[in-house]
């Protein structure tokens, strides 16, 4: 049992979160909310570290007592190389995005696929099975995602990119898991609707909004951008002009994951509605 005093004494337990750029990252905000909410005493920092430096920065961090790390753009793939374990949904993503150090090892994980998952099928309440989903991009957080979707039993799941080769890499990757074809923006079919469009380009963090295709949205098709912003982002802007029945950005996604390394750290998962709420009231 423990009263503030000994509360008070106790070293509080270092995380972070690591990326380049890092300034606009809401995790510490995230995170500071959960550990109010759980009684846990955490201090969570933003650490802006450059490619070349990031194994340098791991190290020194967990050799000064840190806990465990968030990492983020553009680190996640990197960071695989300096893990001594990965849990499964992590290697198969070949994406990092919670490190816990425990033990003297460094053991990375991925919450990503899980927060959207969550946000998409707890929060949204998006039916995944049998649906027909579209992804566009083909990057980092496309690897991130397709696994736990495929494991929601789409009838198909597309991903289409600016350049084919990144998507058919993805695509023969996760091939056995499920139904993943791959395909260029400008020759996505449109013959079957698609329930379900995910924007993972990093296109919108630019301000741009490439030809993504029109036809594929109808009066039935939800839109789910991984981006969030303080304004609508320029995907959700366009679904909402393609005609799409719900244009949603990722802040749900943003807070679910958190939960998840969250969970990772301190064996505790808290509630993300009210953070959730708290977030985008903010926003
Ligand atoms: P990551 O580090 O996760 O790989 P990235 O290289 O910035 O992120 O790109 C993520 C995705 O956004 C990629 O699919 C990229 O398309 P390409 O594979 O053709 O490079 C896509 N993307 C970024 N900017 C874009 C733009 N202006 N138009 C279309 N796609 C874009």
């Amino acid at each position: 049992m423990t009263d503030d005093s000994t509360a008070a004494t106790t070293t509080v337990d270092r995380y972070g979160v690591m990326g380049y750029p890092v300034s606009h990252s809401r995790s510490p905000v995230i995170h500071r909310l959960f550990a109010l909410q759980t009684n846990q005493h955490i201090q969570y920092e933003l650490l802006q570290v450059s490619p070349e430096k990031l194994e340098t920065a791991i190290r020194q961090f967990q050799r000064t007592g840190g806990k465990g790390l968030n990492i983020t753009v553009p680190h996640k793939a990197d960071v695989t190389r300096f893990c001594d374990h990965m849990s499964e949904r992590a290697s198969t993503a070949g994406a990092v995005n919670t490190l816990a150090f425990q033990g003297g090892e460094i053991v990375g994980d991925n919450t990503d696929g899980i927060g959207l998952l969550r946000d998409l099928a707890v929060n949204l309440g998006v039916t995944l099975e049998g649906a027909n989903i579209l992804i566009l991009g083909a990057g980092g957080a496309t690897r991130g995602i397709v696994g736990p979707l495929l494991e929601m039993q789409p009838q198909s799941l597309r991903i289409a990119n600016r350049t084919l080769g990144k998507a058919q890499i993805i695509a023969d990757h996760f091939s056995s898991a499920g139904p993943v074809t791959a395909c260029r923006f400008n020759v996505v079919p449109v013959s079957e609707p698609y329930d379900l469009i995910i924007n993972a380009t990093s296109a919108g963090l630019k301000g741009e909004a490439p030809p993504y295709p029109a036809a594929a949205v109808s009066n039935n098709t939800f839109c789910y951008d991984l981006a969030y912003g303080l304004k609508p982002t320029p995907f959700s802007i366009w679904a909402r002009e393609a005609g799409a029945a719900r244009s949603v950005m990722g802040w749900g996604m943003l807070v679910e994951q958190a939960a998840e390394s969250f969970k990772i750290w301190r064996g505790v998962r808290p509630d993300t509605a009210p953070v959730l709420k708290q977030m985008t009231i903010a926003a």
